[in-house]
């Protein structure tokens, strides 16, 4: 591991100094995972806090409480950063964790547990717009520069935790059986009462018609907005300016559409065709 500015550099991957360090890296290393663990994995920008919401509702029966009274990094905390080890020895079983970790970057023990994954897909080029608004607002980043300028280091993969198209096949060409299920962000903005559905029954939690409407309804973009436990404005300005930027910015699929040029749209098909190459990358979403 090395250091670069603002970032630690851990397998080849940018990861915020912020919120990583060598220590927390380490722990998610050689966590010890349980067998009832449940990982949701993303590439950033790709619907993370969403599920830090959706998850611990469906794992307690509808119970709004804790998302009302508990920040989501505490909620449901991520894997690899530094207040991890803090939160998770409190966690009830079964655990729930978000990482942006590329498969072959798990914890050991996690490939011989029984632990399950949800992995969430994102529009790249929504991620990449996203991302470019997250960069302006996280003081902890670097200024992404112009549209542009910040689509060709998307492309190249100098952004925190590398290629999106790395991370996508990773995890696509795992070998987890039935222990992963594939979402789209796409297909929760279209029908997230039924992907709830879907998610229910992979976690094997029954829950009443009355407790998933409840859930839907918390969980849709405007009640998030407002929610202080889930959109960052309990985190000092210094780190996350919501003035720049709100964190929960647009919540909508397909906003790429009002930032690309067609030139930029060409080259970004282009580019991530030719990272693809040989690979099944599935994607969820419309192209046009
Ligand atoms: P936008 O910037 O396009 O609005 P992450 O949590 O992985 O960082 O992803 C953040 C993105 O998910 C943001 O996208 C944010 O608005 C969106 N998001 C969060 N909660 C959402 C919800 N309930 N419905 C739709 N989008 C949501």
């Amino acid at each position: 591991m090395t250091s670069n500015g603002k970032y630690i550099v851990y397998h080849g991957l940018l990861c915020p100094n912020k919120c990583h360090s060598y220590e927390s890296l380490k722990y998610a290393e050689e966590l010890k995972v349980n067998d009832d663990d449940i990982f949701v994995v993303t590439y950033p920008k790709s619907g993370t806090t969403w599920m830090q919401e959706i998850l611990p509702l469906i794992l307690n029966g509808g119970d709004l409480t804790p998302v009302k009274t508990i920040p989501n990094w505490d909620r449901v905390p991520w894997l690899e950063e530094t207040r991890t080890a803090l939160v998770l020895d409190h966690q009830t079983s079964p655990r729930a964790m978000v990482t942006h970790l590329p498969y072959h970057l798990m914890p050991h023990s996690f490939f011989s547990s029984k632990a399950k994954v949800i992995y969430v897909t994102r529009n790249p080029k929504d991620v990449l717009v996203s991302s470019f608004y997250f960069h302006k607002m996280a003081n902890f980043l670097d200024d992404p520069g112009t549209f542009d300028e910040f689509l060709d280091k998307f492309l190249s993969g100098q952004v925190i935790f590398g290629k999106w198209t790395d991370h996508v096949k990773s995890w696509q060409n795992s070998d987890l059986g039935d222990r992963i299920l594939y979402v789209s962000y796409e297909e929760m903005v279209k029908d997230l009462r039924g992907v709830l559905e879907h998610f229910s029954c992979f976690l094997g939690r029954e829950l009443s018609q009355e407790a998933l409407d409840r859930i839907a309804k918390h969980c849709c973009f405007s009640n998030m907005k407002t929610n202080v436990m889930s959109n960052y404005s309990l985190v000092p300005q210094e780190i996350l300016d919501n003035s720049k930027s709100s964190f929960l910015r647009k919540g909508i699929a397909g906003d790429w559409k009002n930032h690309f040029s067609p030139e930029q749209n060409a080259k970004f098909t282009a580019v991530l065709k030719e990272q693809s190459k040989g690979e099944d990358i599935k994607y969820n979403w419309d192209e046009d």
